[in-house]
């Protein structure tokens, strides 16, 4: 699933990075760009990263 479509940036994607040892929204849109633009993928993102890393 696409969360954010402005950069075309997965859960699959987002995923990858926690397990590659990101642990915010700050650092998903690091190393992706997500929420730079019309920025409404944000709340949706840091749920996923916040879920990621309490797993
Ligand atoms: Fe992510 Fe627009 S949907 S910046």
């Amino acid at each position: 699933m696409i969360v954010c479509i402005c950069k075309r940036v997965s859960d699959r994607e987002i995923r990858r990075l926690v397990d590659e040892g990101a642990s915010s929204l700050a650092d998903i849109r690091h190393a992706t760009e997500l929420g730079t633009q019309c920025g409404k993928c944000a709340c949706e993102a840091r749920r996923i990263v916040r879920e990621l890393n309490d797993n």
